[in-house]
C-alpha cells in the first residue's frame, strides 16, 4: 500500500478486503495521500456491517458487499462508480482473496476483465497460497481444513499465479514470496522465506 500511494495512486479498489483489522488500506493510503478514496469489497455480509461502523464520517471510503466471481456487477456497482474514475490509475488489491475462487470459476478471466477496465498507469496487487514449497505437506493440511469451508481453497504455482499479471509489467522486486516483497526495514525478514507458503507481485498497466 505504501508502494502505491508513494507511487501516485490516489484511487484503491480492495476486493476480498476482509474484516477490518489495524493498518487498513484506506489508513495507510490516507497518510501518504489524505483524501484517497478507498472502496472495499467483500463477498461476507459482516465485513459489510463492520466496515460501515469503521467507516463512518469517512465520505472518500466505503464498502459493498460483493462477489468477485461476478466481477462486471463490482465494476459496474455505484458506490465503486462514485468512488472510482476507471479512465485516471486505479490500484486492484486481490490480496489473499483468489485462492479462494476456483479454476472452475476461472480467476485468471476475472483479473483479465479487471485489466480491461484499468487506466494506463493503473496496479494489479496479488498474493497468493502456494504449495510450492510445501515439502512436509504442512500448507496442504491447513487448505484441507477449508473443505468444509464455505470457500475451498486452491493452492497455485508459481507459473498460475504469474499469469495473473498477464498484461502487466511486474514492479521491482517482481513475484516473490510475501516477506520477500519490499519488507519494511523495522519488520525483518523470516528464516527460509524465499520458500514461503505465499507469492506477492505488483504488476502495473503500461498501456
Ligand atoms: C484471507 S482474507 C484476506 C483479507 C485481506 N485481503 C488481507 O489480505 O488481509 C480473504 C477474504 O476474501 C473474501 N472472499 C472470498 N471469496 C470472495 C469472492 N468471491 N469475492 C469477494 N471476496 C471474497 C473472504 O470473505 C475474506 O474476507
Amino acid at each position: 500500500m505504501r508502494f502505491l500511494a508513494e507511487s501516485g495512486i490516489r484511487q484503491f479498489l480492495d476486493i476480498g478486503s476482509g474484516l477490518p483489522t489495524q493498518g487498513n488500506v484506506h489508513e495507510i493510503a490516507h497518510q501518504v495521500a489524505p483524501g484517497a478514496r478507498v472502496v472495499y469489497v467483500d463477498v461476507e455480509p459482516v465485513v459489510l456491517t463492520h466496515g460501515r461502523a469503521l467507516l463512518a464520517g469517512t465520505p472518500e471510503v466505503t464498502v459493498i458487499q460483493g462477489d468477485a466471481r461476478r466481477i462486471e456487477e463490482i465494476l459496474d456497482d455505484a458506490e465503486v462508480r462514485r468512488l472510482i474514475d476507471f479512465d485516471r490509475p486505479v490500484a486492484v488489491l486481490m490480496l489473499a482473496m483468489l485462492h479462494f475462487i476456483g479454476d472452475g470459476d476461472d480467476p485468471h478471466g476475472i483479473v483479465a476483465r479487471v485489466r480491461e477496465a484499468m487506466a494506463p498507469g493503473s496496479h494489479l496487487a496479488v498474493s497468493h497460497v502456494t504449495g510450492d514449497f510445501d515439502t512436509d505437506s504442512r500448507v496442504r493440511d491447513a487448505g484441507a481444513v477449508y473443505e468444509k469451508a464455505t470457500y475451498q481453497i486452491t493452492l497455485r504455482g508459481r507459473s498460475d499465479v504469474a499469469r495473473f499479471f498477464d498484461g502487466f509489467e511486474l514492479v521491482e522486486p517482481g513475484l516473490t514470496t510475501l516477506s520477500l516483497w519490499r519488507p519494511d526495514s523495522d519488520s525483518g525478514v523470516p528464516a527460509n522465506a524465499e520458500r514461503q507458503w505465499c507469492y506477492a507481485g505488483v504488476g502495473r498497466k503500461v498501456d
